[in-house]
Protein backbone atom coordinates (compact mmCIF):
# COMPACT_ATOMS: atom_id res chain seq x y z
CA UNK A 1 0.00 0.00 0.00
CA UNK A 2 1.22 3.52 -0.45
CA UNK A 3 2.92 4.29 2.32
CA UNK A 4 2.62 8.15 2.56
CA UNK A 5 -1.29 8.55 2.07
CA UNK A 6 -3.03 9.92 5.12
CA UNK A 7 -5.75 7.07 6.60
CA UNK A 8 -8.93 9.23 5.83
CA UNK A 9 -8.07 9.27 2.09
CA UNK A 10 -8.82 5.54 2.04
CA UNK A 11 -12.01 5.40 -0.26
CA UNK A 12 -14.91 3.81 1.36
CA UNK A 13 -17.10 3.18 -1.72
CA UNK A 14 -19.98 4.17 0.01
CA UNK A 15 -18.22 7.88 0.97
CA UNK A 16 -17.20 8.02 -2.87
CA UNK A 17 -18.34 11.60 -3.83
CA UNK A 18 -17.71 12.95 -0.38
CA UNK A 19 -14.03 11.68 -0.09
CA UNK A 20 -12.98 12.20 -3.82
CA UNK A 21 -13.13 16.02 -2.96
CA UNK A 22 -10.45 16.15 -0.19
CA UNK A 23 -8.51 13.50 -1.90
CA UNK A 24 -8.51 16.26 -4.86
CA UNK A 25 -7.57 18.99 -2.69
CA UNK A 26 -4.87 17.12 -0.88
CA UNK A 27 -3.53 15.93 -4.13
CA UNK A 28 -3.85 20.02 -5.50
CA UNK A 29 -2.23 21.30 -2.27
CA UNK A 30 0.69 18.63 -2.70
CA UNK A 31 1.58 19.11 -6.06
CA UNK A 32 1.79 22.43 -5.45
CA UNK A 33 4.33 22.06 -2.99
CA UNK A 34 6.14 20.05 -5.44
CA UNK A 35 6.50 22.30 -8.12
CA UNK A 36 7.11 25.26 -5.65
CA UNK A 37 10.18 23.42 -4.83
CA UNK A 38 11.81 22.65 -8.02
CA UNK A 39 11.41 26.26 -9.38
CA UNK A 40 13.58 27.64 -7.30
CA UNK A 41 16.83 28.72 -9.02
CA UNK A 42 20.21 29.90 -8.26
CA UNK A 43 20.38 33.09 -10.17
CA UNK A 44 17.29 35.20 -10.26
CA UNK A 45 15.57 36.34 -13.22
CA UNK A 46 12.49 37.76 -14.93
CA UNK A 47 11.84 34.23 -17.14
CA UNK A 48 11.73 32.44 -13.69
CA UNK A 49 9.62 35.05 -11.54
CA UNK A 50 7.33 34.25 -15.19
CA UNK A 51 7.89 30.26 -15.00
CA UNK A 52 6.76 30.55 -11.45
CA UNK A 53 3.58 32.88 -12.51
CA UNK A 54 2.15 30.58 -14.92
CA UNK A 55 2.72 27.14 -13.17
CA UNK A 56 1.63 27.94 -9.59
CA UNK A 57 -1.72 28.71 -7.43
CA UNK A 58 -3.64 27.85 -10.35
CA UNK A 59 -4.80 24.89 -12.64
CA UNK A 60 -7.24 22.19 -11.63
CA UNK A 61 -4.05 19.68 -11.48
CA UNK A 62 -5.92 16.98 -12.99
CA UNK A 63 -3.59 15.27 -15.17
CA UNK A 64 -1.31 14.98 -11.66
CA UNK A 65 -4.80 13.49 -9.98
CA UNK A 66 -4.69 11.07 -12.59
CA UNK A 67 -1.25 10.15 -12.05
CA UNK A 68 -1.83 9.50 -8.50
CA UNK A 69 -5.30 7.93 -9.00
CA UNK A 70 -3.27 5.32 -10.71
CA UNK A 71 -0.92 5.09 -8.19
CA UNK A 72 -4.00 4.28 -5.92
CA UNK A 73 -5.00 1.62 -8.29
CA UNK A 74 -1.75 0.14 -8.88
CA UNK A 75 -0.52 0.13 -4.61
CA UNK A 76 2.19 2.68 -5.59
CA UNK A 77 3.25 5.52 -2.53
CA UNK A 78 2.79 8.65 -4.01
CA UNK A 79 6.30 9.69 -3.86
CA UNK A 80 7.09 7.32 -6.67
CA UNK A 81 5.05 9.27 -8.81
CA UNK A 82 5.81 13.26 -7.34
CA UNK A 83 8.31 13.38 -9.90
CA UNK A 84 6.30 12.57 -12.85
CA UNK A 85 3.47 14.83 -11.75
CA UNK A 86 5.43 18.00 -11.69
CA UNK A 87 6.96 16.84 -15.23
CA UNK A 88 3.41 16.53 -17.03
CA UNK A 89 2.51 19.57 -14.84
CA UNK A 90 5.33 22.12 -15.89
CA UNK A 91 4.52 20.73 -19.93
CA UNK A 92 0.97 21.54 -19.59
CA UNK A 93 2.10 25.10 -17.93
CA UNK A 94 4.32 25.29 -20.73
CA UNK A 95 1.59 24.79 -23.53
CA UNK A 96 -0.71 27.00 -22.26
CA UNK A 97 1.70 29.98 -22.24
CA UNK A 98 2.46 29.43 -25.83
CA UNK A 99 -1.23 28.55 -26.56
CA UNK A 100 -2.50 31.88 -25.36
CA UNK A 101 -0.27 33.81 -27.50
CA UNK A 102 -0.97 36.17 -30.11
CA UNK A 103 0.36 34.14 -32.65
CA UNK A 104 -1.35 31.27 -31.14
CA UNK A 105 -5.25 31.50 -29.38
CA UNK A 106 -4.34 35.16 -28.74
CA UNK A 107 -6.26 35.21 -25.00
CA UNK A 108 -5.57 37.75 -22.77
CA UNK A 109 -6.67 35.39 -19.55
CA UNK A 110 -5.59 32.17 -18.13
CA UNK A 111 -6.71 30.56 -14.51
CA UNK A 112 -8.40 33.97 -13.78
CA UNK A 113 -5.14 36.09 -14.28
CA UNK A 114 -3.46 38.35 -17.34
CA UNK A 115 -2.00 35.18 -19.29
CA UNK A 116 1.81 35.26 -19.12
CA UNK A 117 2.32 37.52 -22.16
CA UNK A 118 0.03 40.26 -20.80
CA UNK A 119 1.74 40.18 -17.59
CA UNK A 120 4.98 39.81 -18.85
CA UNK A 121 5.75 40.57 -22.46
CA UNK A 122 5.57 38.06 -25.49
CA UNK A 123 9.50 37.15 -25.21
CA UNK A 124 9.54 36.59 -21.72
CA UNK A 125 6.54 34.31 -22.31
CA UNK A 126 8.27 32.68 -25.25
CA UNK A 127 11.05 32.06 -22.91
CA UNK A 128 9.15 30.34 -19.97
CA UNK A 129 7.44 28.31 -21.91
CA UNK A 130 10.66 26.98 -22.86
CA UNK A 131 12.80 26.76 -19.80
CA UNK A 132 9.14 24.94 -18.09
CA UNK A 133 10.00 22.62 -21.24
CA UNK A 134 13.33 22.00 -20.35
CA UNK A 135 12.74 21.74 -16.61
CA UNK A 136 10.13 18.96 -17.01
CA UNK A 137 12.76 17.00 -18.82
CA UNK A 138 15.64 18.25 -16.16
CA UNK A 139 13.48 16.97 -13.36
CA UNK A 140 13.01 13.14 -14.60
CA UNK A 141 16.76 12.97 -15.16
CA UNK A 142 17.79 14.02 -12.22
CA UNK A 143 15.43 12.58 -9.90
CA UNK A 144 15.66 10.85 -6.71
CA UNK A 145 12.73 8.42 -6.65
CA UNK A 146 13.27 6.88 -10.33
CA UNK A 147 15.70 4.58 -11.27
CA UNK A 148 17.48 5.15 -14.50
CA UNK A 149 15.31 2.70 -16.27
CA UNK A 150 12.02 4.28 -15.33
CA UNK A 151 13.79 8.17 -15.78
CA UNK A 152 14.63 7.25 -19.00
CA UNK A 153 11.28 5.70 -19.73
CA UNK A 154 9.49 8.70 -18.68
CA UNK A 155 11.61 11.16 -20.52
CA UNK A 156 11.44 9.12 -23.48
CA UNK A 157 7.25 8.48 -23.04
CA UNK A 158 7.22 12.37 -22.06
CA UNK A 159 8.94 13.50 -25.00
CA UNK A 160 7.30 11.63 -27.51
CA UNK A 161 3.79 12.40 -26.44
CA UNK A 162 4.17 15.85 -25.89
CA UNK A 163 6.00 16.15 -29.93
CA UNK A 164 5.94 16.28 -33.05
CA UNK A 165 4.12 13.29 -33.13
CA UNK A 166 1.54 14.16 -29.95
CA UNK A 167 0.33 17.91 -28.18
CA UNK A 168 2.46 19.69 -30.93
CA UNK A 169 1.03 17.87 -33.95
CA UNK A 170 -2.65 18.29 -32.30
CA UNK A 171 -1.63 22.27 -31.84
CA UNK A 172 -0.31 22.59 -35.81
CA UNK A 173 -3.52 20.88 -36.96
CA UNK A 174 -5.79 23.26 -34.11
CA UNK A 175 -4.07 25.99 -36.21
CA UNK A 176 -4.24 24.78 -39.85
CA UNK A 177 -8.02 24.06 -39.26
CA UNK A 178 -8.68 27.54 -38.55
CA UNK A 179 -11.06 29.16 -40.61
CA UNK A 180 -11.87 26.11 -42.28
CA UNK A 181 -14.18 23.11 -41.99
CA UNK A 182 -12.66 19.35 -40.92
CA UNK A 183 -14.43 16.31 -40.65
CA UNK A 184 -15.07 14.63 -37.51
CA UNK A 185 -12.55 11.60 -38.04
CA UNK A 186 -10.03 15.05 -38.38
CA UNK A 187 -10.81 16.54 -35.26
CA UNK A 188 -11.16 14.02 -33.17
CA UNK A 189 -7.52 13.04 -34.32
CA UNK A 190 -6.40 16.49 -33.51
CA UNK A 191 -8.38 16.59 -29.89
CA UNK A 192 -6.68 12.97 -29.09
CA UNK A 193 -3.34 14.70 -30.29
CA UNK A 194 -3.52 18.19 -28.74
CA UNK A 195 -4.61 16.89 -25.27
CA UNK A 196 -5.49 12.83 -25.68
CA UNK A 197 -1.51 12.76 -25.49
CA UNK A 198 -0.51 14.27 -22.00
CA UNK A 199 -3.53 12.16 -20.25
CA UNK A 200 -2.24 8.90 -22.10
CA UNK A 201 1.68 10.07 -20.97
CA UNK A 202 0.58 10.24 -17.52
CA UNK A 203 -1.22 6.64 -17.73
CA UNK A 204 2.25 5.57 -19.14
CA UNK A 205 4.26 6.96 -16.70
CA UNK A 206 2.13 6.42 -13.38
CA UNK A 207 1.78 2.61 -14.24
CA UNK A 208 5.26 1.98 -15.55
CA UNK A 209 7.39 -0.58 -13.20
CA UNK A 210 10.32 -2.03 -15.70
CA UNK A 211 7.50 -2.87 -17.85
CA UNK A 212 3.69 -1.45 -18.52
CA UNK A 213 1.52 -3.39 -16.10
CA UNK A 214 -0.56 -6.26 -17.90
CA UNK A 215 -3.59 -4.21 -18.01
CA UNK A 216 -1.92 -1.76 -19.78
CA UNK A 217 -4.59 -1.58 -23.06
CA UNK A 218 -7.76 -0.68 -20.99
CA UNK A 219 -5.71 1.92 -18.91
CA UNK A 220 -4.37 3.07 -21.73
CA UNK A 221 -7.89 3.35 -23.54
CA UNK A 222 -9.28 5.09 -20.48
CA UNK A 223 -6.77 7.70 -20.18
CA UNK A 224 -7.09 8.41 -23.64
CA UNK A 225 -10.60 8.39 -23.93
CA UNK A 226 -10.91 10.48 -20.77
CA UNK A 227 -8.93 12.77 -22.59
CA UNK A 228 -11.30 13.50 -25.47
CA UNK A 229 -14.05 13.79 -23.51
CA UNK A 230 -12.12 16.32 -21.05
CA UNK A 231 -11.48 18.48 -24.60
CA UNK A 232 -14.58 18.04 -25.61
CA UNK A 233 -16.15 19.06 -22.44
CA UNK A 234 -13.47 22.18 -23.04
CA UNK A 235 -15.15 22.98 -26.71
CA UNK A 236 -18.68 23.09 -24.59
CA UNK A 237 -17.52 25.38 -21.69
CA UNK A 238 -16.03 27.84 -23.94
CA UNK A 239 -20.16 28.16 -25.14
CA UNK A 240 -21.85 27.67 -22.08
CA UNK A 241 -20.02 29.44 -19.63
CA UNK A 242 -18.92 33.20 -19.00
CA UNK A 243 -15.08 34.09 -18.68
CA UNK A 244 -15.12 34.55 -15.02
CA UNK A 245 -16.22 30.97 -14.15
CA UNK A 246 -14.34 29.67 -16.60
CA UNK A 247 -10.53 31.97 -15.64
CA UNK A 248 -10.20 32.09 -19.46
CA UNK A 249 -12.37 33.92 -22.45
CA UNK A 250 -15.29 32.62 -23.23
CA UNK A 251 -16.05 32.63 -26.97
CA UNK A 252 -11.91 32.01 -27.77
CA UNK A 253 -13.03 29.29 -30.16
CA UNK A 254 -15.96 30.93 -32.02
CA UNK A 255 -13.49 34.44 -32.74
CA UNK A 256 -10.70 32.23 -33.73
CA UNK A 257 -13.17 30.36 -36.06
CA UNK A 258 -11.54 27.37 -34.55
CA UNK A 259 -13.23 23.33 -35.50
CA UNK A 260 -14.64 22.24 -32.26
CA UNK A 261 -17.08 19.67 -31.21
CA UNK A 262 -19.75 22.34 -30.98
CA UNK A 263 -18.89 24.46 -34.30
CA UNK A 264 -18.94 20.81 -35.80
CA UNK A 265 -21.86 19.22 -34.23
CA UNK A 266 -23.65 21.99 -32.49
CA UNK A 267 -24.30 22.03 -28.49
CA UNK A 268 -26.41 18.77 -28.33
CA UNK A 269 -24.73 16.51 -30.31
CA UNK A 270 -21.02 17.54 -28.82
CA UNK A 271 -22.63 16.79 -25.56
CA UNK A 272 -23.77 13.34 -27.02
CA UNK A 273 -20.72 12.71 -28.42
CA UNK A 274 -18.72 14.09 -24.54
CA UNK A 275 -21.30 11.08 -23.16
CA UNK A 276 -20.13 8.51 -25.55
CA UNK A 277 -16.94 9.35 -25.06
CA UNK A 278 -17.08 8.64 -21.30
CA UNK A 279 -18.77 5.60 -21.51
CA UNK A 280 -15.87 4.72 -23.31
CA UNK A 281 -13.47 5.39 -20.89
CA UNK A 282 -16.14 3.41 -17.94
CA UNK A 283 -15.77 0.60 -20.55
CA UNK A 284 -12.15 0.44 -20.37
CA UNK A 285 -12.04 0.94 -16.51
CA UNK A 286 -14.33 -1.70 -16.35
CA UNK A 287 -12.53 -4.03 -18.47
CA UNK A 288 -9.51 -4.30 -16.48
CA UNK A 289 -8.96 -5.31 -12.13
CA UNK A 290 -6.24 -3.55 -10.86
CA UNK A 291 -4.46 -4.96 -7.67
CA UNK A 292 -5.44 -1.62 -5.57
CA UNK A 293 -8.13 1.03 -5.70
CA UNK A 294 -9.55 2.20 -8.89
CA UNK A 295 -12.23 4.10 -7.43
CA UNK A 296 -10.62 7.18 -7.67
CA UNK A 297 -10.02 7.05 -11.60
CA UNK A 298 -14.15 6.47 -11.55
CA UNK A 299 -14.21 9.33 -9.31
CA UNK A 300 -12.20 11.56 -11.30
CA UNK A 301 -13.97 10.74 -14.88
CA UNK A 302 -16.74 11.44 -12.92
CA UNK A 303 -15.75 15.08 -11.98
CA UNK A 304 -13.98 16.00 -15.30
CA UNK A 305 -17.10 15.82 -16.84
CA UNK A 306 -18.95 17.39 -15.02
CA UNK A 307 -16.80 20.35 -13.80
CA UNK A 308 -17.65 24.25 -15.01
CA UNK A 309 -14.39 25.10 -15.82
C1 LIG B 1 -6.74 23.53 -20.46
O1 LIG B 1 -6.45 22.48 -19.62
C2 LIG B 1 -6.23 23.21 -21.82
C3 LIG B 1 -6.86 22.03 -22.41
C4 LIG B 1 -6.16 21.00 -22.79
C5 LIG B 1 -8.29 22.02 -22.63
P1 LIG B 1 -6.98 22.47 -18.13
O2 LIG B 1 -8.45 22.75 -18.10
O3 LIG B 1 -6.55 21.20 -17.47
O4 LIG B 1 -6.21 23.70 -17.49
P2 LIG B 1 -5.84 24.05 -15.99
O5 LIG B 1 -4.51 23.39 -15.73
O6 LIG B 1 -6.90 23.53 -15.07
O7 LIG B 1 -5.73 25.55 -15.98
C1 LIG C 1 -5.15 23.80 -25.65
O1 LIG C 1 -6.40 23.67 -26.20
C2 LIG C 1 -4.41 22.52 -25.71
C3 LIG C 1 -3.00 22.73 -25.34
C4 LIG C 1 -2.54 23.78 -24.73
C5 LIG C 1 -2.07 21.69 -25.69
P1 LIG C 1 -7.32 24.98 -26.11
O2 LIG C 1 -6.73 26.10 -26.87
O3 LIG C 1 -8.71 24.57 -26.39
O4 LIG C 1 -7.18 25.28 -24.54
P2 LIG C 1 -7.80 26.56 -23.84
O5 LIG C 1 -9.28 26.55 -24.13
O6 LIG C 1 -7.10 27.75 -24.39
O7 LIG C 1 -7.51 26.30 -22.39
MG1 LIG D 1 -5.55 26.32 -28.54
MG1 LIG E 1 -6.49 28.15 -26.25
MG1 LIG F 1 -10.39 25.44 -25.39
Amino acid sequence: MANDRPESYTLDMTKKNTLFKPWLANIQQRVEEKLDAHLHFEQPDLVIEAMRYSTLGGGKRLRSALIYAIAEAFNKPYESVDDFACAIEMIHAYSLIHDDLPAMDDDDLRRGKPSCHKQFDEATAILAGDALQTRAFEILAESKHLSADVALHAIKTLAHNAGAQGMILGQSIDLQSENKSINIEELTRLHTCKTGALFGASANLASYEGTLPPQRWGLMTFALELGLAFQIQDDILDVTQDSETLGKPQGSDAEANKSTFVTLLGLKKAQQAQKETYQKAMDALDSFSAPGNTHYLKALAEWLIQRTH
